[in-house]
């Protein structure tokens, strides 16, 4: 156990423990391969130590002439191992596999921590940084659309998941609110409402706005003309049009807002316009640096080893792209936010461009081998036909729209099960916007985030399988135990010191191990970036609760139905369960509601 308020990893634990011994065993070799994992079968042990097998190939390369079994190997190694608090016994078997039983006491006094706490703990972290997540980012006067709400729940969801470790976390909404697009929303805001200085125009719908200049702009050369000439006064910071500017984007700016408010999302809006002095100077910086080439009147910049496509720095026009910008939003982060850490939640279409845009900040030695950069892509949302994710008439799928479908289909849910007569308005309402958004979010993040996934609402509101739905009903199970059983808060905490939890059954022991990987995985997504395994992590709780529910009594009755006694051992494991679920809750975004 830790005392230092962390919740201890017992792979990281395991496997100083057997590199030790491996390197005590046989240390003449050098960086010996040390192997993990944790076990499907009761029968071989908790977790296990798989080296012998590679140890013995790489014994028998060095040929050192004496040929020995795996077995042998694992026996050498066992003999090595140090006593740990963590391990109750080690046993070889099969083939040389070594099979590692965990101590209960040690389970135990990791759940009881938790309980003393009143907290999850996370697993410790040598190293804090300062990171910067790039997320969400929606373009302007263009309707966000399910792409954008899957970097806003995974962006969310990994900032939470960095924060809860104590990183130094700023999340970043890098909005596309500044290029060409706006010459032509704002020419056609001078023909259509000429006083827009004066007196706000009505522009909520900037969705057909943005329609009517586009087609304007494809069809009249002499509006096109105009639109550029929009665009350099803008680029040139004359006050009206930056006034036509800021009025267009206040529009995005509350309907992004409002999506993020029922989310319950938090974000700094730092959009590419806060670029825009920036990009001059990093265009100077790369010029003086010789890192720029001419190509056909373009200047483009070329990655560490020339390889793919450069990016364009300055277009023939002498403008600024989506690139320019980039190097400058990356140079600002890293020099100016002192971000050691930077990663891009965007879709998985654009992996080349932020590839070679890394790659050109490592070469220009604005990122240097200390930084790190992480592009997390993610698939496509496809609807039921499997196709792009659309409405019947080939729009994007409004998002205030979805989560207002999302609300209908919750409401639907609750109706057909009757909470309507036992929960008052109010807490129909929480549970309501809880399952909603909850499905939403799950449905995302419980995929494999490379893979496209179907969006569909009957899915995602199913209550068997792996559901925000199931979830969110499990815990109100669980949380509603102890209610029953009349135990109170005072109680329970009462009982914290004094009553070991109880893992003496088979199912409570089961059910404590996969509380305990809680660490494990929380360390694992910090490489990989995967949200799906914590809720698969939520899942196997879920389950492994139910099993022990069925099978071990937390109460007494007597046959009239009163409570005789209270297994408060049991009691205390099915708090630290509820306690497990909320935290990794928390992490995903999902609101837990008392009742539902
Ligand atoms: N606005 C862009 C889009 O909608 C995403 C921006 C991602 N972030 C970045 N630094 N380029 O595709």
């Amino acid at each position: 156990m830790s005392e230092s308020g962390h919740m201890v990893s017992i792979y990281d634990t395991l496997y100083t423990l057997f590199e030790k011994a491996i390197i005590e065993a046989y240390p003449d070799l050098t960086d010996p391969p040390v192997v993990i994992s944790s076990s499907n079968n009761p029968k071989f042990g908790d977790y296990q130590c798989n080296s012998a097998l590679p140890l013995c190939k790489l014994l028998g390369s060095a040929s050192q002439g004496k040929k020995v079994s795996p077995r042998e190997i694992a026996d050498k190694i066992i003999l090595k191992v140090a006593s740990s608090p963590l391990v109750e016994k080690l046993e070889v078997a099969g083939a040389g596999f070594i099979n590692i039983y965990l101590k209960r006491e040690f389970g135990q006094a990791i759940l009881a921590n938790i309980l003393k706490h009143g907290k999850v703990l996370s697993p410790p972290v040598v190293q804090k940084r300062r990171i910067l997540v790039d997320f969400s980012s929606p373009n302007v006067a263009k309707e966000m659309h399910v792409g954008h709400l899957r970097s806003t729940i995974i962006g969310d969801s990994i900032a939470r998941l960095l924060e809860f470790l104590g990183h130094d976390v700023l999340r970043i909404n890098h909005i596309g609110d500044w290029g060409t697009q706006f010459g032509m929303l704002i020419a056609h805001l001078e023909d259509k409402f000429p006083n827009y200085t004066t007196e706000s125009p009505p522009i909520s719908d900037l969705q057909s706005f943005y329609k009517e200049s586009k087609v304007r702009f494809d069809e009249d050369e002499e509006f096109k003309k105009r639109a550029y000439a929009c665009v350099v006064k803008l680029q040139a910071h004359e006050p009206k049009y930056i006034q036509a500017w800021k009025l267009i984007c206040d529009v995005s700016r509350k309907e992004f807002q409002s999506i993020y408010n029922r989310l319950d999302i938090k974000l700094i809006e730092r959009g590419e316009s806060f670029y825009h002095s920036r990009m001059k100077d990093i265009v100077k910086e790369l010029e003086e640096k010789n890192f720029l080439e001419e190509d056909e009147g373009r200047k483009i910049m070329w990655g560490e080893n020339r390889e793919g496509i450069p990016l364009t720095i300055v277009k023939r026009d002498g403008g600024f792209t989506y690139d320019t910008s980039d190097m400058a939003a990356i140079k600002h982060r890293i020099v100016e936010e002192k971000a050691e850490w930077v990663i891009y939640v965007v879709d998985a279409g654009q992996a080349t461009h932020f590839q070679i845009m890394e790659s050109c900040a490592r070469r220009a030695r604005i990122v240097l081998s200390c930084h790190n950069i992480d592009f997390v892509g993610f698939g496509v949302v496809l609807g039921e036909d499997k196709k792009k994710f659309k409405t019947r008439s080939g729009d994007t799928v409004k998002l205030s729209q979805l989560l207002d479908e999302g609300l209908k289909r919750a409401e639907q849910k609750l109706m057909e099960k009757e909470r309507d007569k036992v929960l008052t308005k109010e807490e129909f309402n929480k549970a309501k916007e809880s399952i909603a958004y909850g499905c939403i979010k799950y449905a995302d993040l419980c995929h494999n985030r490379n893979h496209d996934y179907v969006f569909s609402f009957d899915k995602m509101t199913e209550d068997k399988g792996n559901t925000a739905v199931y979830l969110l009903y499990a815990l109100t199970r669980i949380r509603s135990i102890a209610r029953t059983a009349n135990v109170s808060r005072e109680e329970m905490q009462e009982a914290i010191g004094k009553t070991p939890i109880s893992l003496e059954h088979e199912k409570e022991w089961k059910l404590a191990k996969v509380l305990l990987k809680f660490p494990d995985v929380i360390l694992k997504i910090t490489k990989d970036l995967c949200l799906h395994t914590l809720c698969e992590l939520c899942y196997e709780i879920a389950c492994a609760f139910t099993e022990f529910y069925d099978n071990c009594y937390c109460v007494e009755k007597n046959q009239t139905g009163e409570i005789v006694k209270v297994n408060m051992g049991r009691i205390l494991l099915t708090e630290v369960t509820a306690m497990m679920l909320e935290q990794c809750f928390a992490l995903l975004g999902l609101k837990p509601v008392e009742k539902m």
